[in-house]
């Protein structure tokens, strides 16, 4: 069962997400995450040497979540299999499977689809048209996976030990419910990238991601973790939502912009709010890392 807080908290930890050392056994009550996208060409070229690396990130992460989320309780992930230099990485399976392994119950396989025209790459689309010949077909991308995975079974009679208060304040609307959540395909905008804005180069996922899985998955009062921070957008809606929320990032470079995303919203929320902000060994100034990674790169092969 969840452990049951009286306030809520905020703690964002600049360090790896695949070491949790910092949450108490049982103390999530939900993970809403997106990993990076394994070495996705705009937003984290070369982060990982190897597939294997990226796969032992996840396999840490789904080994230390098997204990730090409540019996019962959901993990989502945003992800989606990746093309990187022309071959497709199986991630979506490959998550499954970690998860899995590592004894957590397949429960959904949400799809989430964005607009049509919203491609980010480049139109792959395109080649058929150039070569208008079978084997040219290369579909443009406009859908991603949401994996639930479930810490074993839920105890659905918690539900009546819960206090009216909190009950009344994590009803679901089902009028919403019948029109846009009833199918396993979520049609929501993306967030785009776009240069000056506060997620840029980040891949964030919008707000509604993060509200729908906030709202079916959590009561209110209880703890959401993101171990894959970004901009800070899982956190800013549990605070939204009456949720306390963890958060860890390994870019302390994304300090300004996670206190940006959450002050925010900071005028309309209690002004007693509270982010508490703790550095670790491991954090990483990743983007001038990377930035520097793929400068020298390019002097290589130039
Ligand atoms: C896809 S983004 C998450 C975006 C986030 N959902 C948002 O809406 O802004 C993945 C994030 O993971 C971070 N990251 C990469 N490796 C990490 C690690 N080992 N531990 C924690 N964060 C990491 C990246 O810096 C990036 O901000």
């Amino acid at each position: 069962m969840t452990k049951k807080q009286t306030t809520t908290s905020y703690r964002v930890y600049f360090g790896s997400g695949d070491n949790l050392n910092e949450i108490e056994d049982g103390e999530v009550s939900l993970v809403v995450t997106s990993p990076p996208y394994f070495n996705a060409p705009f937003d984290y070229p070369d982060l990982f040497s190897n597939y294997d690396n990226y796969l032992n990130l996840l396999e840490n992460l789904a080994n230390q979540l098997k204990k730090k989320v409540a019996e019962g309780r959901i993990v989502a992930i945003v992800t989606d299999d990746m093309l990187v230099k022309g071959e497709k990485f199986p991630i979506v399976a490959d998550t499954t499977r970690i998860f899995v392994d590592a004894g957590f119950r397949y429960r959904e396989r949400i799809t989430w689809i964005k607009p049509k025209g919203y491609v980010r790459i480049s139109r792959r689309s395109g080649v058929l048209l150039q070569h208008p010949y079978p084997m040219y077909y290369y579909p443009d991308n406009i859908q991603e996976s949401i994996l639930i995975f479930q810490n074993g079974e839920y105890d659905y009679k918690e539900r009546k030990t819960l206090p009216k208060e909190i009950l009344q304040k994590s009803i679901i609307d089902t009028k919403f419910y019948n029109q846009e959540l009833y199918l396993n395909t979520w049609n929501v905008t993306n967030v785009l990238p776009q240069k000056g804005r506060l997620e840029e180069g980040i891949a964030a996922f919008p707000d509604e991601i993060a509200r729908r899985l906030i709202m079916l998955y959590s009561y209110h009062g209880e703890t959401v973790l993101d171990p894959f921070l970004g901009s800070g957008t899982t956190m800013k809606v549990a605070i939204e939502m009456g949720r306390s929320a963890i958060g860890y990032e390994i870019d302390l470079e994304l300090q300004n912009i996670i206190k940006r995303k959450l002050k925010v919203d900071q005028d309309r929320l209690d002004q007693n709010l509270k982010v508490m902000f703790f550095t670790k060994k491991d954090a990483r100034n990743l983007r001038t890392d990377l930035n520097k990674k793929v400068s020298l790169q390019k002097s290589v092969t130039k």
